[in-house]
């Protein structure tokens, strides 16, 4: 008996759901054939324990009828995501989506979204299949910047297809709202808007979704992270002093909600003169490495003022896409390697895991309140927690 053998009866098997075979997916790997003996590995994308068995089973079946005597078939799977809706262990509304990454900074202006734009860019020209959500409900920049401003998602059902660019896939509330029309949000309503960019966008399996924060440390961070396990969190930040004391917030913030801290990216670091090509110190250069250094993460990448980064931002056509052999372009090429390694060590250890920071409060029920005011009285501005009241997270929302 030969692997063509072994690949012919394979032929036989297609992957749960879909018509394809498992071997034109490119799922059978490591074959090992002794007389009427195989051994093989099966490298699927799912998790599902049925769809395991299935394969199991009819692989099993074809190779017999093919003639092996003794089947080995092993298979290789992602982890499966947590799914428990105990409001005290760990929960995911997104379990099809593989990886979240939350790009938070300590205030605004410091390129979270320039930041989240290339970066998400990057990763889809790694080969990742990724989302960007732009969860910044105060100032929605991501339509602008990735080239869909205008474009209204279209409405399956009862959701939302997101909008594509770049081979990324993308939300934002301001594809939703009018523009130009500001919200003022409620701690209730933060919460809810965070669900549905969750529950109600139609994403794709998608191996990673880069959400792009409001500034600060906030309802929305909270309520992220107490719906999906964050896989990693990255900090933007400009090197002047204050902006780092700003960006310590940020990190305490990732580890009082045990989020795995990626690291920082230093952006506008160091200016290139488009004339010169030459790189000179404006706001400081490098000097969040030292902050790095004090919550054990990395520097990941410092970006230099650049106009094309602006200009980049302000037409939609990111630097990422649009000059990949730039500096800088190459930069944001990096710091995805680096973010996507560090993603694989999360999943090898387990560490994505948000259930210590499950609400004890009633569902629907912000944290941060003091109760079921903001469930009952919705129109009324949302009580803050009185002093030396807690969330329990010290999550910076008071
Ligand atoms: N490295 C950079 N070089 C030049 N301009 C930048 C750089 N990073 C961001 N910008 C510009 O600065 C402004 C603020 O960046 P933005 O990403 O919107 O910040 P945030 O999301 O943190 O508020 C935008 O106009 C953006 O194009
Ligand atoms: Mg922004």
């Amino acid at each position: 008996m030969t692997e063509q053998n072994v690949l012919d009866a394979l032929k036989n098997v297609t992957y749960p759901g879909f018509t394809k075979d498992i071997v034109t997916f490119g799922f059978v790997k490591d074959i090992v054939v002794e007389n009427t003996t195989v051994g093989l590995m099966l490298d699927i994308t799912s998790s599902a324990d049925e769809v395991k068995n299935e394969l199991i089973e009819n692989a099993t079946a074809e190779l017999k009828k093919a003639g092996f005597e003794e089947i080995h078939v092993n298979i290789t799977a992602p982890q499966a995501p947590r799914q428990m809706s105990n409001s005290v262990s760990g929960k995911n509304i997104a379990p099809h989506i593989k990886n979240f990454v939350m790009v938070s900074s300590g205030k605004g202006g410091v390129g979270k979204s320039t930041t989240s734009v290339n970066l998400a860019i990057a990763l889809a020209m790694q080969g990742k299949k990724v989302g960007l959500l732009d969860a910044d409900i105060y100032g929605p920049n991501i339509p602008r910047m990735m080239g869909v401003d205008g474009i209204k998602p279209e409405i399956q059902g009862n959701k939302l297809e997101p909008l594509k660019a770049y081979g990324v896939e993308i939300m934002s509330m301001g594809a939703i709202m009018e523009e130009g029309k500001a919200l003022i949000w409620r701690g209730s309503m933060i919460m809810k808007a965070i669900e549905q960019f969750l529950r109600d966008i139609l994403w794709s399996e998608l191996d990673v979704l880069v959400i792009d924060m409001p500034p600060g440390t906030g309802d929305a961070q909270l309520s992220l992270a107490q719906s999906v396990p964050i896989t990693a969190g990255i900090t933007v930040t400009t090197p002047q002093e204050v902006s780092l004391d700003d960006s310590r917030r940020s990190l305490n913030m990732f580890k009082k909600l045990e989020i795995p801290t990626a690291g920082i990216i230093e952006n506008m670091s160091g200016f290139i003169c488009p004339s010169c090509d030459t790189e000179s110190d404006i706001f400081g250069m490098g000097t969040s490495a030292a902050v790095a250094k004090e919550f054990d993460t990395d520097l990941m990448t410092r970006i230099p003022i650049e106009p094309a980064i602006r200009i980049g931002g302000d037409t939609g056509q990111p630097i990422a896409y649009h000059k990949p052999d730039s500096e800088t372009g190459k930069r944001y090429q990096e710091a995805a390697v680096k973010l996507w390694e560090f993603i694989e060590k999360v999943n090898a250890e387990g560490l994505a895991d948000n259930s210590s920071v499950q609400p004890t409060t009633a569902p629907g029920v912000s944290a941060c309140s003091t109760g079921g005011a903001a469930a009952a009285a919705p129109a009324k501005e949302e009580p803050k927690a009185a002093e030396g009241e807690s969330c329990g997270t010290g999550c910076g929302c008071h």
